[in-house]
């Protein structure tokens, strides 16, 4: 028989539904709301909540007339369940829930991080012990993994998640959001002129970004009240290196420490240009496999559930119809929720 699972993800600003047939992709159909978002310069929860209701509907026909499939073949619903948005999370919760109702199909709860994790495998299949570099909006984690859905967090950031970082540095700057995309497109036309602190350089694997971020909100002021301009590419590049630098400084270690085969970027971040291009160079003389997800697999989108999902799936991960939202869920307790 068949496994296909549909899969749903509304955690933040993107309404998504895929279908995984047999392990192969058969639809993926991303409404984004990002360009409504723009305009208040980050996401809104109550209008990302209202625009997946009006959303969910259409991108569930579209997915099926996509696939081809009708709600009767499908094995299995899945469902980001956490963490993120609570209204945004319980809209696809919902429609989740109604299909599993309706067609009496098992209902499968999701991790976001580790649909970005899986991500991955759009690429190449994991491999063990693999090292998964999280970085997005909200979390910054560094994760062993030493067989699938076995997550060990080995640290993380004590404060503002890296992307956090990036969007607020941005923000101070006058750049568009979200501010990762805006800081790594202008970093370009930089230099790393400015010199910013690096908190918590130590040996440990956690992180502190908001002292990175206070340090650029001071410096601007400090000019502004100079009435001295500021170079925005050269800050841009100055921050994303520094940002960028002391994530890999901290997160390489590990390779040797825990026997790494493999490393995979994952979440928002992951699709820093500067990312991609260190830790290709820094790991060139290390036996170990990097793996870069494409650039479609960097923001949310259900596919990537899917594929944790199938995984699910064969352990019989299933949830009952009382499943409800988690938004503060953790990635270690992914069995509880
Ligand atoms: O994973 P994601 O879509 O949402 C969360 O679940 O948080 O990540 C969004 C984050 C935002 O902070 C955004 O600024 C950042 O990813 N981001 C980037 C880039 N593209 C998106 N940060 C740095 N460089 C980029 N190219």
């Amino acid at each position: 028989m068949d496994k296909i699972i549909l899969a749903i993800e509304s955690s933040c600003d993107e309404t998504s539904i895929a279908i995984l047939k047999n392990d192969e992709l058969v639809a993926n159909v991303i409404s984004t709301q990002i360009a409504i978002h723009q305009k208040y310069g980050g996401v809104m929860p109550e209008i990302a909540s209202r625009l997946h209701i009006e959303n969910i509907g259409v991108v569930l026909k579209e997915a099926l007339e996509t696939a081809k499939i009708t709600m009767e073949e499908v094995s299995a619903i899945a469902v980001t369940s956490g963490p993120g948005l609570i209204g945004a999370l319980h809209v696809g919760l919902q429609c989740a829930k109604t299909l599993a109702l309706m067609y009496n199909k098992p209902l499968i709860p999701v991790h976001h991080l580790a649909g970005h994790i899986y991500a991955n495998e759009f690429v190449s299949p994991l491999k063990f012990p693999c090292l998964a570099i999280v970085v997005s909006g909200g979390n910054t984690e560094l994760v062993v993994m030493d067989k699938h859905l076995s997550f060990n967090i080995i640290g993380g950031t004590i404060d503002d998640a890296i992307g956090e970082a990036f969007d607020k540095v941005a923000r101070v700057v006058g750049l568009p959001y979200p501010g990762g995309v805006s800081i790594d497109r202008l970093s370009k036309e930089g230099k790393p002129t400015y010199v910013l602190p690096r908190p918590k350089d130590d040996k440990t694997y956690d992180y502190s970004y908001s002292g990175i971020k206070t340090a650029v909100i001071n410096l601007v002021n400090n000019l502004k009240q100079k009435g001295q301009e500021v170079n925005v590419p050269n800050l841009a590049c100055s921050f994303q290196k520094t940002a960028v630098d002391l994530l890999l400084d901290k997160a390489l270690p590990a390779v040797e420490e825990f026997n790494i085969k493999q490393i995979v970027l994952a979440g928002g971040v992951s699709a820093n240009s500067y990312l991609r291009e260190q830790i290709v160079e820094r790991t060139k003389n290390k036996d170990v496999e990097v793996v870069i997800p494409p650039l479609w697999c960097t923001t949310d989108n259900a596919a990537m559930i899917s594929k944790v999902a199938s995984y699910l799936y064969d352990e019989k991960v299933f949830a009952d119809l009382s499943l409800s939202a988690n938004p503060n869920w953790k990635l270690k307790d992914y069995k509880n929720f």
